[in-house]
């Protein structure tokens, strides 16, 4: 079978899943008008989480990790929204220049329906934490997160559309350093107690859409790495791991809003250097770094590279 009907056979069974699977789940989300207590038990970050494994943290009153825990995670969903709407900007921009009545043309337009959906129920998990309801933004008791720097969503909107459809196996793998460190910390978040139930529907409901979305990302870089000419293969090679170091440490460490949320700037240094923090990272982009190295896009340079990314 030819790599080409073999991608389109990929694509053609994620959107027969999007549509089969398609569930109201995040209608109940929206719907849901309940506070969110920030000193509820659930709260506290994961033990694999590596600021649940400083000292400083583990020194703090029960309530007052809840409320940590709580502010890591609305954090991370701010980010993650920003991602996921530089990344439906991208797909749309490649969906432009391909035939409609394609596979890719019909799946992208089922990722980027889920994707709003995701930005929806985040930014709803992200109302219940600064305390402000959907009449009054205004009235938030916590301050207004950031998550990535203004200039760098305007330069990653820019980036992306370009990269969509002249250098897809980059603009894919950046996807796949979006989504996979994200997928790794909300399944963290699954595997742990008592979760308050509004929270574990938004985690569970973006795990199981993740997953088509992860599949999808990797089978178009199979595709577009079988067609890159040997100097491309070596730009692409060189370049990835710069991409995916900058991605990474955008989805795992929002230090600015940490810093914000009142996180000594010395716990989180230390907490970057410690093992668990380093793992972090690599873990991340693991998959990504496995696939690229098996497509024969990890050469001796490269991997210099994501060594001084420090991935
Ligand atoms: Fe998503
Ligand atoms: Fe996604």
């Amino acid at each position: 079978m030819s790599q080409q009907s073999l991608f389109s056979q990929t694509v053609s069974r994620l959107s027969q899943a999007s549509v089969r699977r398609r569930s109201n789940s995040h209608a109940e989300v929206l719907a849901d008008q309940g506070a969110l207590d920030p000193t509820h038990p659930g709260l506290r970050l994961p033990e694999g989480d590596p600021l649940a494994q400083s000292m400083w943290y583990q020194s703090l009153p029960p309530e007052q990790q809840s409320r940590i825990g709580f502010l890591r995670l609305a954090v991370s969903l701010k980010t993650a929204w920003q991602f996921e709407n530089i990344l439906q900007q991208g797909l749309l921009h490649r969906a432009l220049y391909l035939s409609e009545g394609t596979e890719e043309f019909r799946y992208i337009h089922y990722e980027v329906i889920e994707e709003s959906q995701h930005t929806l129920m985040f930014d709803e998990l992200i109302r219940r934490w600064s305390g402000s309801s959907r009449s009054s933004r205004s009235s938030g008791l916590s301050p207004t997160l950031r998550g990535m720097p203004s200039w760098l969503r305007h330069v990653a909107a820019q980036l992306m559309r370009i990269l969509g459809r002249h250098s897809p196996v980059v603009f894919f793998s950046m996807v796949l350093a979006g989504e996979e460190p994200l997928d790794l910390m909300q399944r963290q978040w699954l595997g742990t107690d008592d979760l308050p139930p509004i929270v574990q529907q938004v985690l569970q409901i973006h795990v199981a859409e993740e997953a088509r979305h992860i599949s999808y990302a990797r089978a178009a870089i199979r595709d577009e790495a079988a067609r890159l000419s040997s100097l491309r293969r070596r730009t692409v090679a060189f370049f990835t791991p710069v991409a995916l170091g900058i991605m990474v440490r955008l989805m795992v460490r929002p230090t600015h809003d940490l810093l914000a949320g009142g996180i000594p700037r010395d716990v989180l240094s230390e907490v970057y250097r410690s093992p668990a923090g380093r793992d972090q990272m690599i873990d991340g982009v693991g998959r990504i770094r496995a696939l690229l190295a098996e497509l024969g896009l990890v050469d001796r340079t490269a991997r210099l590279m994501w060594r001084a990314m420090g991935i």
